[in-house]
């Protein structure tokens, strides 16, 4: 435990011993006023545990006493109340309008690099305007998506927070950042600090919203039909312009400082020491800041986290770099209102607006319906879009998206891209409100939505577009893995009538298909040999490749490997089904009701009787669980490459020994076995404290056999 923690834990107990004494209610005003300071510091620092470090050091009861016993002396002796006290974080009532404030040194922009050329050639301008003859230190910081903001501290105290604004003069914020439990009070934040408060200091940063925060907003946003929020960045200034900061204070703000303004403090030389010093008072610095020799390793630092940004729980859109030594950055100087001795390393976009033309509907290979967004074309980071998806009718309902509006459109890594929403501000009057259609676009027949789902459903048997869809991914790789069978051929056999259900891939012949327009026998000899093989797959694959609903790559495995056959599976009981270790309620109710079907049981048993492997391999079998000391009743994550294992074969051998594998790092963890280029997994799991291996830790946990 770090030296202030002990100390903070010393003092807590102290106070708490204060607060529990037979005689605290009946001390006098003078020991009221000695001890009001003490623990307001102690509930600081605390705050500052759990908000800043993620670590918590006592538990939420004793916190609460601890608030509890301070609120308690402010009400008896109101004139003992301090800014700076933690119960003083709301308060107030709510502005009028937000007051202008002048900044007294200007908070500049930055002008922006797009590619590493742009860098190199950024970081030699500077190295000719500073005469150097050697490469000078650079510091990269991630460019955090949010609001920059300027925190005024006069003797310790917070005494004035502003907006940027136009980078002269901003807006008074103070009421609603005083709610951001992140943004200190008062520094020094540590009990021991060794350093006492500067007479005056400005820390600039960035108010942002972490994505987990604005996910769990809008779901509550949801919950009183009010409009959820586009992004991270719209989320954290909509709630920093609120003129009640009641509602600031319900919102999941956070910050991260990079700078310093005026301050009468020796700031020490270089921009990375700074931010250690201003992490030293107690301001959150963000911990990825790295400072480098030469431009080659900052430009591995932004390729770097182009590729990993979205391991992240916040939003960042580059890295910002900056010349290192402050006499450096004062030899350069300003052109305009941007530093020449900074950049920032703008990442592809992501995001941009369009015109959203028409809704169209498709049918699933489930026949869940899903509207997609028909879109004038548009570039996002050097892809052309021209279609989204618009996930389901509350998604376009909830954010009030019309046919004619102009909308954002985000494309972010391999997802496929999304409407975010529209932009009302740009609204004619010309927009037209979408209703989903009553009946299927393929077959006609009417829609059905189900309690509690969000997705309309066409649930015609005999609904070709299904088919369609289900005959792909059926032949898809991960499924019966059909060489020859592709999205176009999926359309043209069921078009043809040849493929009217998936047993008659299996009744094909040569004649048949070459009797075809536009197929040509070698094609047709490639499309029968793929089926031929199709026959022969893992129980597994068959499970997966019937499109059963809530039945993906993982639960077809689970299944797989407690049936010794299909038939088996078929005489499953649902309370069987979820007693599997990762099948939960509602995917065994799926299976159990899909077998119960007569036209299922037709479909599987006609497979089956044209020769489609319906046993379970004995490599899919599931393996039994030997006990290994060490590993057993343990939780483990993966993170990484893991060069002699990989991931997945780890993964079955924490399990043969009695462990669990889990996707994401919480205090639950016992093990995160980090391999190379591990990310955010393991930067949370040395935040949590987790014991972190590698490959070969792990190997030597595992029994020799
Ligand atoms: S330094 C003179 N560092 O980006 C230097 N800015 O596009 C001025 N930002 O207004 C800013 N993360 O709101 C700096 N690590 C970082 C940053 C950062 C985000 C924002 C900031 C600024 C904008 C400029």
């Amino acid at each position: 435990m770090p030296e202030s923690a002990s100390t903070l834990l010393r003092a807590t107990r102290d106070a708490l011993a204060e607060i529990r004494s037979l005689f605290f209610a009946s001390r006098s005003e003078a020991e009221a006023a000695a001890f009001v300071p003490t623990l307001i510091g102690v509930l600081n620092a605390h705050a500052h545990q759990y908000y800043v470090l993620d670590a918590p050091v006592i538990a939420d009861g004793e916190y609460d006493e601890l608030i509890h016993a301070l609120r308690g002396l402010e009400e008896r002796f109101p004139h003992l109340q301090q800014p700076d006290s933690p119960t003083q974080r709301v308060g107030g009532t709510p502005l009028d309008a937000f007051e202008k404030v002048a900044h007294p040194v200007p908070l500049l922009s930055l002008s922006n690099a797009f590619s590493a050329d742009d860098l190199r050639a950024w970081y030699d301008r500077c190295l000719r305007g500073l005469d150097a003859a050697e490469p000078v230190p650079v510091t990269a910081e991630l460019k955090i998506d949010g609001l920059a903001v300027a925190l005024t501290y006069a003797d310790g105290q917070l005494v004035q927070a502003a907006t940027r604004g136009n980078g002269v003069q901003g807006e008074n914020i103070t009421h609603n950042v005083r709610t951001i439990g992140a943004i200190p009070l008062r520094i020094p934040v540590a009990v021991d600090a060794p350093m006492g408060a500067p007479e005056r200091i400005e820390a600039r940063g960035e108010v942002y919203m972490r994505k987990s925060g604005l996910e769990a907003l809008n779901a509550r946003l949801a919950e009183t039909d009010d409009k959820p929020f586009a992004n991270p960045r719209n989320a954290a200034a909509g709630s920093l312009r609120q003129l009640d900061p009641a509602i600031t204070a319900q919102r999941p703000l956070d910050f991260f400082c990079y700078g310093i303004g005026p301050t009468t403090a020796a700031a020490p030389d270089g921009q990375h020491a700074q931010l250690r010093w201003l992490s030293d008072f107690g301001f959150p610095a963000n911990p990825e800041t790295q400072r480098f020799a030469s431009i080659d390793e900052v430009i591995a630092f932004c390729e770097a986290w182009t590729e990993r940004r979205d391991d992240l729980d916040y939003e960042i859109d580059g890295v910002v770099v900056k010349i290192d030594r402050i006499a450096d950055q004062e030899a350069l100087g300003f052109i305009s209102n941007a530093p020449r001795w900074a950049i920032a390393y703008k990442f592809p976009a992501r995001e941009a607006t369009t015109t959203l033309l028409d809704i169209k509907v498709n049918v699933g290979r489930t026949g869940v319906i899903k509207p997609e967004a028909v879109l004038a074309p548009v570039q996002i980071g050097g892809v052309t879009v021209s279609q989204a998806t618009l996930h389901n009718e509350d998604y376009i309902t909830s954010r009030d998206i019309r046919i004619g509006d102009t909308v954002v459109v985000k494309r972010a890594g391999d997802v496929i891209p999304a409407v975010v929403g529209p932009v009302v501000a740009a609204r004619t009057g010309e927009e037209r409100v979408w209703s989903m259609p009553t009946h299927c676009p393929a077959c006609g027949s009417p829609l059905v939505r189900l309690p509690g789902e969000a997705d309309w459903y066409c649930i015609s048997n005999e609904c070709p577009a299904q088919f369609i869809r289900l005959l792909e991914h059926y032949a898809g790789r991960s499924a019966m893995d059909i060489d020859g069978l592709g999205s176009k051929l999926a359309i043209i056999l069921p078009e043809a009538g040849l493929v009217k259900e998936l047993p008659d891939l299996y009744r094909l012949d040569r004649d048949t298909l070459a009797a075809m327009e536009r197929f040509a026998e070698k094609k047709a000899d490639n499309l029968l040999a793929g089926i031929a093989d199709s026959k022969n797959r893992p129980l597994s694959r068959l499970l997966f490749g019937l499109g059963i609903r809530h039945v993906g790559k993982d639960a077809a495995e689970r299944l797989a490997a407690q049936f010794a056959s299909m038939a088996a599976l078929a005489e499953a009981e649902q309370e069987t089904l979820e007693a599997i270790d990762g099948i939960g309620p509602i995917t065994a109710l799926s299976v159990h009701d899909w077998f119960r079907r007569d036209q299922n049981t037709h479909l599987w048993h006609a497979l089956r009787d044209l020769g489609v492997n319906t046993e379970q391999w004995p490599e899919e079998a599931a393996a039994e669980v030997v006990e290994a000391e060490g590993i057993a009743g343990k939780t483990f994550v993966l993170t990484g490459t893991l060069p002699t294992m990989g991931r997945k074969d780890a993964a079955s051998l924490i399990k043969r020994h009695g462990g669990k594998v889990t996707g994401s790092v919480s205090k639950k963890t016992d093990y995160v076995v980090a391999g190379e280029n591990a990310g955010s997994k393991l930067m949370k799991a040395n935040e949590l404290g987790i014991a972190v291996l590698g490959e070969a830790e792990l190997l030597e946990l595992l029994p020799a056999d």
